[in-house]
């Protein structure tokens, strides 16, 4: 269906990448981990050795993004998990990644997850879901990736990180982590990845099912 986007927002490690890309495909729409974006433009400062916390150079590395950069391998280290949280609170950069955010989905719809996504982004998207999970489900989810990864950080220190990481996105001034207040919020601590996946579908369903017959 041409146009139809469905934005899926929510803290780290609640389920929402492995959720998106499963429903993007049962519905054959494309898509987008935002993430990605904060990540590479993370990597980049990284990689020149300037200071995260420098707005100005994190600016300038946004606005040199390439689609290319969301491939590499290196995005999710926890040096990266840590600059992208911070240069994603510089407006400069959430203003240069959204146009890319918009025309990725514009000319034939997208599912997209982040934080800002049903907010900010596209605050008019037919389906929001807004995905939680408690904090410890999180960081065992979060520590077993990067385990599997071959970054070897203790439990505790996974869910320090990710409750600072919580925090800093939802008390930031710009484009805060909350639900929008159409978002239907899905709680998976106690839901695995198939029962999640099963919901959210029926759910995206019913909803191009009323828009399709508002437009018949
Ligand atoms: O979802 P993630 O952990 O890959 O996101 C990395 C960082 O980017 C995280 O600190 C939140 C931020 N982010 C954001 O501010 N807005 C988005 N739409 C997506 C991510």
């Amino acid at each position: 269906m041409s146009g139809f986007v469905v934005a899926i927002d929510g803290p780290a490690a609640s389920g929402k990448g492995t959720l998106a890309r499963r429903l993007a495909a049962a519905l054959g729409l494309a898509y987008l981990d935002t993430g990605l974006l904060y990540r590479a433009t993370a990597r980049r400062l990284l990689d020149a050795g300037a200071d995260p916390a420098d707005e100005n150079a994190a600016a300038t590395a946004a606005v040199a993004l390439l689609p290319e950069d969301l491939d590499r391998s290196d995005l999710r280290s926890p040096a990266v998990d840590r600059a992208a949280s911070l240069v994603s609170a510089v407006p400069a950069v959430r203003a240069a990644l959204l146009a890319f955010q918009r025309g990725f989905a514009a000319a034939h719809g997208a599912v997209l997850d982040g934080r800002d996504i049903g907010t900010v982004v596209f605050p008019d998207a037919p389906v929001k879901l807004f995905l939680t999970a408690s904090l410890p489900t999180r960081a065992e989810r979060r520590w077993r990736e990067l385990a599997a990864r071959g970054y070897h950080v203790s439990r505790a220190e996974v869910e320090a990180d990710l409750a600072a990481r919580d925090a800093a996105d939802a008390a930031r001034a710009i484009a805060p982590l909350q639900a929008a207040a159409d978002a239907i919020t899905l709680d998976t601590t106690t839901l695995d990845a198939d029962a999640a996946f099963a919901r959210a579908l029926a759910l995206v369903r019913s909803r191009m099912a009323a828009r399709a017959d508002r437009f018949a």
